[in-house]
């Protein structure tokens, strides 16, 4: 039924109608790239524009759609997209930071809840999630996904997915899901952003598709083009991906936008030569809409009319955009979205803040916990609070929290106060500045540090230091902290390390000298009472890293599921795969976080010792809560393919299950491990699994490890 009304529509228009809602402008809202079309009013009441994006409010998205369906020939509405990465009023912990919580329900519910208040603010889309697996922490996009593994992301793409599209598209508090940056966007060499990608085919398969695919197998309904390229050609230009695998393997049906500016990247890539054969490269390659270059406009009606361009491929890029705005509804009604009552009743609830607070303090990671520092007590009679992200209201809702407003966020100042008893003397002082050489306000640190009986010490990055377009070469302290740190610690007070920050950072000195860190990310409008919730143990931290922390920036990419080389690390033999002045350990691996109370695993036990390729395998593991409190626990199963046709990496997260014990409680949690779980691109490039000798793990994270063996005939 619906192609039908796209067919009868679609027979009305003009060609330059059609090239008209294959374009994408941004209003002069917001910005999120190097430039603006200032008429681009002019260009809606033409008829030149399909779409908008950095336009929201219910107000505003209904002007703006007035003049699409008021002053256009065709009055057809207009789609509104928009950048809802991690919440949209109410934000929640940057997507890196939600993803250590290993909790599919939060990541979904965030999700859910950043597509009704972004729908409440008339928009119909969003530019997410970010699906790229992500090695390098130089890169600052890192950030905006959900860290370095395949089957984890997977998992979390689709869950979010879910959220954004909820009960369907067309449902009045759902969005439109954008899956990207399609492809391999996290692999740009150097970690420098907009830098180029190059791998094997396998690779792009084995570890970097499998989460966008996930996400397009949860019902996505768009695909946002990366900006790098990929062997040779740039994403918006690759016909190999928008088409061959995207529609023909993929079977998908939404359709293809680039990203800002894309289509006219193409020449300084330098595959294309001018402005029309960009376009045609691009319309070519299966990206059907152009988000900001005008190429399409400028282009595409000229390439037809001299018969270098098949009208049939705009008509198919036409159908597919038409057909998302008749499913949400806007032919029917094209101000649906736009609701002022419902914006103001659905905006910052009370249940989305303590969704947000929940959901944060989830995604908190307990670093490091020596002597029992932390919980500390609410009553603790004076406690300095310190450092450049102590009080940083702006810092605290990260970055991409586009029409966030960090004016309502809460700090970790603020959030300390909040939680501890009226009898609390609570002490603060800056410090320093999170990124310049300014040292001073250190002595009135550390007069403050002086007069404590703790001290938590917030350090990190500034929200702009990731995201994008935010690369760096270090990946240590900015600025002066690492100092200030130095020095607070010398006063030999208890210090707690509270870390803001989108990726990892190098701080072996802080893991050797301060005795609680506590990794927070930017946790968003609620930032400060969930950390507070944490370091008085309201809530008793179940986080775990998404992504593995380098001791030294010389060994990224470093990942756990490395490859065993043909000369494995072997420290008394110097012909063997390791640095000089570092070792090849990380300082925390991927998967590891600390609770309060401590778990101890059990031996794995397996249903069969071996089996066949048509059998399922059950792993199983007691787990349990040897501590004095509460606590959960993400219990995770990793792979090993000892011998295979090609090599395999030393470990594969399988699964995970993120449990709650009471103090004393033991489960049995149990896998089944699928012939899937143990497939993988063999020499051929099939898919499929090898028969042969397999190690398959159980533990807390991807190093402190329960080991077992099973034989696949
Ligand atoms: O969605 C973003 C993308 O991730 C990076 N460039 C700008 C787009 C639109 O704001």
């Amino acid at each position: 039924q619906v192609d039908g009304r796209v067919d009868s529509v679609l027979a009305l228009m003009t060609l330059e109608e059609k090239i008209g809602q294959l374009t994408l402008f941004t209003s002069d809202y917001d910005v999120t790239g190097p430039t603006i079309r200032e008429n681009y009013k002019d260009d809606i009441k033409a008829g030149k524009v399909g779409a908008i994006f950095n336009a929201f409010g219910a107000d505003y998205t209904r002007k703006l759609q007035e003049i699409a369906v008021k002053e256009t020939r065709l009055h057809i509405p207009l789609l509104f997209g928009y950048d809802v990465i991690h919440g949209h009023r109410t934000i929640f912990p940057i997507p890196l930071g939600e993803s250590c919580s290993w909790d599919l329900n939060v990541m979904q519910q965030s999700a859910r809840i950043a597509a009704e208040e972004a729908s409440a603010e008339g928009l119909h889309w969003t530019f997410a999630p970010m699906c790229d697996i992500a090695r390098d922490p130089r890169w600052g996009r890192m950030a905006e996904g959900a860290g370095e593994d395949t089957y984890l992301g997977s998992r979390i793409a689709e869950a979010r997915v879910k959220g954004f599209q909820g009960e369907g598209i067309g449902a009045l508090n759902s969005v439109l899901a954008c899956v990207k940056h399609f492809a391999a966007y996290g692999a740009v060499q150097a970690g420098r952003d907009y830098h180029t990608t190059d791998m094997s085919d396998r690779v792009l398969r084995e570890v970097y598709l499998p989460p966008y695919k996930a996400a397009i197998d949860a019902g996505a309904a768009t695909v946002m083009t990366s900006f790098n390229e990929l062997d040779g050609i740039p994403a918006t230009g690759n016909k190999y991906l928008m088409t061959d695998i995207l529609r023909k393997e993929w079977n998908f049906t939404g359709f293809v936008v680039t990203d800002y500016t894309s289509i006219m990247e193409l020449l300084p890539h330098g595959i294309a030569e001018d402005t029309a054969s960009a376009a045609a490269l691009a319309l070519e390659a299966g990206v059907d809409m152009d988000m900001q270059a005008g190429f399409y406009n400028d282009a595409l009606e000229k390439l037809v009319k001299e018969g270098k361009l098949k009208e049939g491929l705009i008509d198919e890029a036409v159908r597919r955009i038409l057909r998302k705005k008749f499913e949400l509804g806007l032919f029917d009604d094209p101000y649906r979205y736009s609701n002022v009552e419902r914006e103001k009743s659905t905006v910052m609830k009370k249940e989305f803040l303590d969704a947000a607070r929940d959901g944060a303090r989830k995604s908190i990671v307990l670093l490091k916990n020596e002597k029992q520092v932390l919980p500390l007590s609410k009553s603790i009679k004076r406690i300095a609070v310190i450092g450049p992200l102590a009080d940083a209201r702006r810092e605290m809702i990260g970055s991409w929290s586009a029409a966030g407003d960090w004016t309502k966020a809460v700090t970790l100042l603020e959030g300390i106060k909040a939680a501890v008893t009226p009898s609390t003397q609570v002490l603060y002082a800056r410090g320093c500045n999170i990124n310049d050489d300014t040292t001073t306000y250190f002595s009135q640190a550390i007069q403050t540090a002086k007069q404590a009986d703790v001290v938590v010490l917030a350090v990190g990055e500034a929200a702009l230091m990731t995201g994008e377009a935010a690369s760096r070469t270090a990946l240590d302290l900015p600025g002066v902290q690492q100092k200030l740190v130095e020095e607070i610690q010398k006063t030999g007070k208890p210090v707690v390390v509270v870390l803001s920050n989108g990726r990892p950072l190098t701080i072996n000195w802080i893991n050797d000298n301060i005795p609680a860190i506590v990794e927070t990310w930017f946790l968003g409008t609620q930032a400060g009472h969930a950390i507070a919730d944490v370091l008085f143990g309201d809530y008793n931290p179940s986080g775990k890293l998404t992504v593995t922390f380098p001791r030294s920036v010389g060994q990224v990419p470093i990942y756990y599921s490395m490859k065993n080389t043909g000369r494995p690390m072997d420290a008394n033999n110097k012909y063997t795969s390791k640095y000089l002045d570092e070792s090849n350990e990380p300082l925390y691996p991927f998967g590891y976080g600390l609770s309060y109370t401590t778990f101890t695993y059990g031996d794995i036990s397996l249903s069969s010792p071996q089996i066949t390729q048509q059998d399922e395998l059950k792993v199983s593991c007691k787990v349990t809560n040897t501590g004095k409190r509460a606590g959960e626990e993400v219990v995770q199963l990793y792979i090993h393919d000892l011998v295979g046709s090609v090599t395999r990496p030393v470990k594969e997260l399988k699964n995970f299950q993120k449990i709650m014990l009471q103090p004393g409680e033991s489960k049995e949690i149990t896998f089944t491990l699928t012939q899937h779980d143990l497939s993988f691109y063999r020499k051929d490039m099939s898919f499929g699994v090898e028969p042969g000798k397999f190690e398959v793990y159980i533990g807390g994270d991807s190093r402190d490890l329960k080991k077992g063996i099973f034989i696949l005939q």
